[in-house]
């Protein structure tokens, strides 16, 4: 049996490796070999990388592509996605192309506030609370000024500062609900600052608080941390065109496509199996994105699925009508993102990827994000209800069947244009590849 391992974190990367690769692995010394194999040819590059997070041993890649011409509020823009899943930059390029000849995506943003929470316990008399937090207030928001000095001169900085009693879902429960304005930071740890500080003013000024009893003053601190639920920092995107100026799809006409596209996400609207779904193709094209622009996925993720549940049950973030001969198809969504910090110009991808998108400020980036979500979703819930998902998934799979069984860029080709008349799946791939092999 393995034995624990004490001190991991302080073994030079070598020793980590060796240690991995004899430890767990049946082939140590091809495990080593894979592992460098990843590993950048420049020092300076690889070491950049290393240091991001704890205990790296090699890179992970993922590959990043480009969906171009996608024409947002008049403007051009390509797309840098990174994934794994073959056919989302294709659908998503293909849902801009078709959307570029229709006047293009509109988007707006609806708001940009972002929240965090300091969660304590208090026993005591309510009312006398909510009189101590209003002449705290004043002082919790002074207390934290240094770290706000230079948010606020850029225009940012704290909202508002609530005291929300929650002690009739959890006994002596209460907090200080905190909204900020962080522009163009993604602003976790301006918002973790703030709130931290604003946790151990309220310790120390209801100590000092005359009116309290010693049990009033002992107000418990359990916790202090930004919310990733942010249902008022949410970008808008739509695309809208006459229903007849949507070409005929597969044997069924535009006014039918129209129906087809808005009932098949009225059925993610009153469905939760199918709005689970529905939104992971949306997410299919956020996260490419967001992971591209060096922003944190989870917290997207987080959010949004919590904001398609805001209403009592987990529905659809996108919508669809047709009035009035107009087909219109749109999404409102959560993002918390950030173009400048973290990652922004330490990783040469990222940086390259928001100089690709023009530099955005953080307000662009939610609309540009936006449009890729509902692009992936109209692409999807497009070849959903045309010809089914499978038909344009294996012929993207394709590729990655014929590299895993090793073809050379000859037979590819010649595969590829026998899949044109048949249809892709992995076993017919096997069979097909092997026929061809056993030909020569
Ligand atoms: C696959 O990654 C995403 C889809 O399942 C999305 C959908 O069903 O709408 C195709």
């Amino acid at each position: 049996m393995t034995t624990p391992i004490e001190g991991f974190s302080k073994l030079s990367k070598e020793d980590k490796i060796n240690y991995i690769a004899q430890t767990y692995t049946q082939h140590p010394n091809e495990t080593v070999a894979v592992l460098k194999q990843y590993w950048s040819a420049d020092e300076k590059l690889q070491n950049l990388h290393d240091e991001f997070i704890e205990n790296t041993i090699t890179n992970f890649y993922l590959p990043l592509g480009i969906a171009p011409n996608f024409l947002i509020n008049n403007k051009l823009y390509a797309i840098p996605m990174a994934i794994e899943e073959s056919s989302v930059v294709a659908a998503a390029s293909k849902a801009a192309k078709f959307w570029q000849t229709r006047g293009g995506f509109k988007t707006t943003i609806l708001g940009t506030e972002k929240v965090g929470q300091v969660h304590f316990m208090y026993q005591g008399d309510t009312e006398k609370l909510t009189t101590f937090f209003k002449h705290v207030k004043p002082r919790l928001i002074q207390s934290v000024a240094p770290i706000v000095k230079n948010m606020e001169k850029r225009g940012g900085g704290i909202k508002n500062i609530e005291l929300r009693d929650k002690s009739s879902d959890l006994g002596d429960y209460f907090q200080l609900h905190c909204t900020f304005e962080t522009l163009d930071a993604m602003g976790a740890n301006f918002i973790n600052s703030c709130l931290e500080g604003f946790a151990q003013c309220l310790k120390e000024e209801a100590q000092l608080y005359a009116p309290f009893t010693d049990k009033e003053k002992d107000i418990e601190i359990v916790m202090s941390i930004l919310s990733n639920y942010i249902p008022n920092c949410v970008a808008k995107a739509e695309v809208s065109c006459p229903v007849s100026d949507l070409k005929a799809h597969h044997g069924i006409t535009a006014e039918d496509f129209a129906r087809k596209m808005v009932r098949a996400v009225n059925i993610a609207k009153v469905e939760p199996y199918r709005a689970v779904t529905h939104n992971k193709g949306i997410m299919n094209g956020i996260d490419a994105v967001v992971l591209a622009t060096g922003n944190d996925f989870r917290a997207i993720e987080a959010g949004a699925h919590a904001y398609a549940s805001k209403d009592g049950r987990y529905t659809s973030l996108t919508h669809a009508s047709i009035e009035n001969g107009t087909f219109k198809f749109w999404i409102e969504i959560p993002l918390a993102l950030g173009t400048v910090g973290g990652l922004t110009t330490l990783h040469p991808l990222v940086k390259l990827a928001l100089e690709i998108l023009q530099n955005p400020t953080a307000k662009e980036l939610m609309q540009i994000v936006a449009v890729a979500g509902l692009a992936q979703n109209f692409g999807a819930v497009r070849s959903l209800v045309t010809t089914g998902i499978q038909q344009g998934h294996m012929k993207m799979h394709l590729l990655n069947i014929l590299n895993q069984l090793g073809a050379t860029e000859e037979e590819k080709l010649s595969l590829i244009e026998y899949f044109k008349k048949h249809t892709a799946s992995h076993s017919a791939v096997v069979v097909a590849f092997e026929e061809l092999r056993n030909k020569k």
